[in-house]
């Protein structure tokens, strides 16, 4: 199972961007505890991250051919008013979870909203790093279905 992750704005410097809210893991770190938790599974994740709305309009689009069998992304603050990355997953018709290591819901009120969660399958906020495992868990369910 081929299953691309996308990290949007800011979420490149983890690790050091207000810890208390996003934890002080890395991006990388992230990666490498999700490799190692998925071991045994026969999962193939492609971590992306860009800070330009059109990259990941363009990864999005890429999906097809690479043949990801799902997506998971946290689109950082394009979350709350990027109606081109929600076309874009709705474009491409490949499951699509939407994380944030942060419980946008209990933020300043412009986070509340999310112009993606409609044509995602799940929205997993709050949970931090475990958030990306549990999206992974979410579509292996949900493609072997
Ligand atoms: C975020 C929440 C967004 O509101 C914020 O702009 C981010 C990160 C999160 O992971 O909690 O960049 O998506």
């Amino acid at each position: 199972m081929n299953i691309l992750v996308i990290n949007g704005p800011n979420l490149n410097l983890l690790g050091t961007r207000q810890p208390n809210i996003y934890g002080v893991d890395t991006l990388d770190d992230i990666e490498n505890w999700i490799n190692k938790e998925l071991k045994e599974h026969n999962i193939n994740l492609q971590w992306y991250q860009s800070n330009h709305e059109g990259t990941i309009v363009d990864r999005l689009h890429g999906g097809i051919k690479d043949k990801n069998d799902g997506i998971i992304i946290n689109p950082g603050a394009y979350t709350h008013y990027s109606y081109v990355i929600r076309d874009a997953i709705s474009a491409i018709s490949i499951p699509t979870i939407e994380v944030h290591l942060s419980d946008i819901k209990s933020r300043e009120k412009f986070r509340h909203v999310s112009v993606i969660e409609e044509v995602c399958l799940k929205q997993i906020s709050g949970l931090g790093k475990r958030g990306y495992l549990e999206a992974v868990y979410t579509l292996e369910k949900y493609i072997n279905r």
